[in-house]
């Protein structure tokens, strides 16, 4: 854990059905996306990093455990970030997720 690091209440656990993506902002200005599969959530960088478009607004694929970009459909794993096909090859930002009484919070 790097320096400065803390847990940030994002939302509400119940409120986010498998299969759901949900955009957060963090109160350091962050772009965050949630999203969950089965009992695993996820939290990545919400921005594009071929370009700006808003990851929320995309595609998530459940079997494959990724999210595609709505602008040129990029696919990022959520677990890791990377990339799984052009243009995009830089990976999205991943953080570290718990569940604490009904909320999600994300280590920023
Ligand atoms: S902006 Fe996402 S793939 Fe181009």
């Amino acid at each position: 854990m790097s320096e400065g690091s803390e847990w940030v209440r994002a939302v509400d656990s119940r409120s986010l059905k498998s299969g759901d993506m949900v955009d957060f902002d963090a109160p350091d200005g962050r772009q965050i996306l949630i999203a969950r599969i089965g009992d695993r959530i996820f939290a990545t960088d919400r921005i594009c990093t071929h370009a700006y478009a808003d990851l929320s607004t995309g595609f998530m694929n459940e079997q494959e455990g990724t999210v595609t970009c709505p602008l040129h459909l990029s696919a990022f794993k959520l677990e890791n970030g990377v990339p799984q096909n052009l243009p995009a090859k830089e990976p999205l930002r991943t953080y570290k997720v718990k569940i604490q009484d009904n909320s999600i919070y994300i280590l920023l």
